[in-house]
C-alpha cells in the first residue's frame, strides 16, 4: 500500500512538471490559449476561450492548434520522466473547450532519445529573422517530415518555383488583412492584456503557465 501511495505521489509530481513543461510550447501571438486541470489523477486539457484572438483566429483553430503543442510537451515530459502516456482526445471540436485528457499508464525506461526530446523543449525558441540560403539537406527533411507524420500531421516541401506562389498569397493576405482597420491595434491591444508586460516586457516569461497578473497592463 506505502508503494501505491508513493507511486501516486510520484505520477501526480510527473503530472504537474509535464503542464509545466507544456508552458513552454509555441502558442498563437504568444497567447499560451491552454487551461490544464490535474483532476482524478489524470491531466485535463482545455483551450481557453477568453485567450482566442477574435479577429485573427474567430473559428479559434489556431489556438487549437497551439494546444496541440503543449499536449505534444506533456507528453514528451513524461516519457522522458519514464512514464507511459495514454492521450484521450476529444472526439469532436464542440466540447466545451476540452480537447485531451493525459493519463499516466504504467513506467517506461527512460530512453536518453525522450530526455534530448524533453531538453529541446527548453532551447527551442521561434526565429524571425532570414535564414539567408542554408541548405537543410535531404536527410534532415525527411526525419522532419516524419515528425510531423507521426503526430498525424503533414510536412508539404515546396518546389523552388512554387516559393514565389507563396509570397504573393502571402503578400495578398498580409494586404487583406491590413485592410481590415480595427484588425491591427485591436490585436495588438489583446496581446497586451493577455500576453502581460506588453509595454514594459512585450513577453511573459517562457514556460509560465499564467500571464503575468501583477502587471498593471494586465489586470
Ligand atoms: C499556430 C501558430 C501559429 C503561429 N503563427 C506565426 C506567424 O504567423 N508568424 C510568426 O512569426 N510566428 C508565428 N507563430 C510563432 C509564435 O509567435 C511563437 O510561438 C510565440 O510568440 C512564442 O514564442 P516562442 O515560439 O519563441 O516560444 C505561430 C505559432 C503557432 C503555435
Amino acid at each position: 500500500v506505502a508503494g501505491d501511495v508513493s507511486m501516486r505521489s510520484a505520477a501526480a509530481q510527473a503530472l504537474d512538471d509535464a503542464a509545466t513543461a507544456a508552458g513552454h510550447a509555441p502558442s498563437i501571438l504568444n497567447t499560451q490559449p491552454w487551461h490544464w486541470r490535474l483532476h482524478g489523477g489524470a491531466l485535463h486539457l482545455s483551450v481557453d476561450p477568453s485567450r482566442i484572438l477574435e479577429i485573427t483566429d474567430p473559428d479559434g483553430r489556431l489556438a487549437t492548434v497551439s494546444c496541440g503543442a503543449a499536449l505534444h510537451h506533456a507528453v514528451v515530459s513524461l516519457t522522458a520522466g519514464g512514464w507511459r502516456t495514454a492521450v484521450t482526445r476529444a472526439p469532436t471540436s464542440d466540447q466545451g473547450g476540452y480537447l485531451a485528457t493525459v493519463r499516466i499508464d504504467g513506467r517506461i525506461p527512460s530512453e536518453p532519445a525522450a530526455v534530448a526530446d524533453l531538453r529541446a523543449i527548453g532551447l527551442r525558441h521561434t526565429d524571425r529573422l532570414t535564414i539567408p540560403g542554408v541548405h537543410i539537406d535531404a536527410d534532415k527533411l525527411r526525419s522532419i517530415a516524419r515528425a510531423a507524420e507521426s503526430h498525424g500531421g503533414s510536412l508539404r516541401l515546396l518546389r523552388p518555383d512554387q516559393s514565389f506562389d507563396l509570397a504573393a498569397a502571402a503578400d495578398h493576405a498580409v494586404r487583406t488583412e491590413t485592410d481590415q482597420a480595427s484588425s491591427r491595434s485591436f490585436t495588438a491591444m489583446r496581446t497586451v492584456r493577455w500576453t502581460g508586460c506588453g509595454l514594459a516586457r512585450p513577453f511573459p516569461r517562457r514556460g509560465s503557465r499564467l500571464p503575468n497578473s501583477a502587471c498593471r497592463w494586465c489586470r
